[in-house]
C-alpha cells in the first residue's frame, strides 16, 4: 500500500503519524519504506536521532517528481509511507499522485477544520485523474473529554471525505519517543498511544485492503 500523509497546514502530526504508522506496519513483518517528502526533513531527523537498528528504511525525496520516481524508489517494499510537506502545493500534488490512500491528520481546532479545505480541493483535483484514490481524515491530538473533541467529527462531515473512527489523543509520549528516534511502541509498548496507533493501522488496512 502507498500511503500519503498530507495536510497543507503545518504541525498537525504528519511526521508523527507517518513514523508511527510505518513502525506499526513494519511490526507486522512487512518491508516498509518511509519517504520524507518534506524539505524540513523531519522524518530524516527522527531516523538520525535513533540509536538502535532501523525499524524501516527512511529516504529523503522532497521533490515534486516523487510520483514519477516511486516505482524506482519503492521497489521491493510492501508498504510505502510518504510524509508530506506543509504549504508547498506542487510537492503536495506529487504526493497525492504517488499515493493509493491519502491520510489527512487534523487537530480538533476550528482553524484546522477550515484549513483542511485546501488539501481537500487538491485531492478532488487529483481524483479526476486517479479514480481509485482513497482519502480519509485522522483526528490527531484529541484532548479527552472536551466538547471540541466530540464536535470535530461533525464539523469535518461538511467535507466529502470520510473521518476515521480511530482518533489519536494528545500524549506526551509521542514527542518523547520522537526525541530518541523511537516509535511509541518502543517507548511505551503497553501504553494507550501504542493501542491507538495499532487501531489506526488496523482501520487503514480495512479501509484500503
Ligand atoms: N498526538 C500527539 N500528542 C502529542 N504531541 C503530538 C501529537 N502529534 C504531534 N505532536 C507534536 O506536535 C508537533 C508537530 O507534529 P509533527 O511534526 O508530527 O507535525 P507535522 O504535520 O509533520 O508538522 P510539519 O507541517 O511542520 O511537517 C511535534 O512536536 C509533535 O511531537
Ligand atoms: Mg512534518
Amino acid at each position: 500500500m502507498i500511503i500519503g500523509m498530507l495536510n497543507q497546514k503545518g504541525g498537525v502530526g504528519k511526521t508523527t503519524l507517518s513514523v508511527n504508522l510505518a513502525a506499526s506496519l513494519a511490526r507486522t513483518g512487512a518491508r516498509v519504506l518511509l519517504i520524507d517528502a518534506d524539505p524540513q526533513g523531519s522524518a530524516l531527523d527522527w531516523a538520525a536521532a535513533r540509536q538502535g537498528e532501523p525499524l524501516f528504511t527512511v529516504v529523503g525525496f522532497p521533490r515534486a517528481t516523487v510520483h514519477k520516481e516511486l516505482n524506482h524508489l519503492g521497489h521491493g517494499y510492501d508498504h510505502i509511507v510518504i510524509d508530506g510537506p506543509p504549504r508547498v502545493t506542487d510537492l503536495a500534488r506529487s504526493v497525492i499522485m504517488a499515493s493509493e490512500v491519502v491520510l489527512i491528520p487534523v487537530q480538533p481546532s476550528p482553524y484546522d477544520i477550515w484549513a483542511a479545505a485546501e488539501v481537500v480541493s487538491l485531492i478532488q483535483e487529483a481524483a479526476i485523474y486517479k479514480e481509485a484514490l482513497k482519502s480519509a481524515f485522522v483526528i490527531n491530538r484529541r484532548i479527552a473529554n472536551t466538547v471540541i473533541g466530540r464536535d470535530v467529527k461533525e464539523a469535518l462531515a461538511a467535507y466529502p471525505i470520510p473521518v476515521f473512527e480511530t482518533t489519536i489523543t494528545q500524549r506526551v509520549v509521542f514527542a518523547e519517543a520522537a526525541a530518541q528516534g523511537l516509535s511509541v511502541h518502543e517507548a511505551d509498548p503497553n501504553g494507550a498511544a501504542t493501542t491507538e496507533i495499532e487501531a489506526l493501522r488496523d482501520e487503514l488496512q480495512r479501509f484500503a485492503p
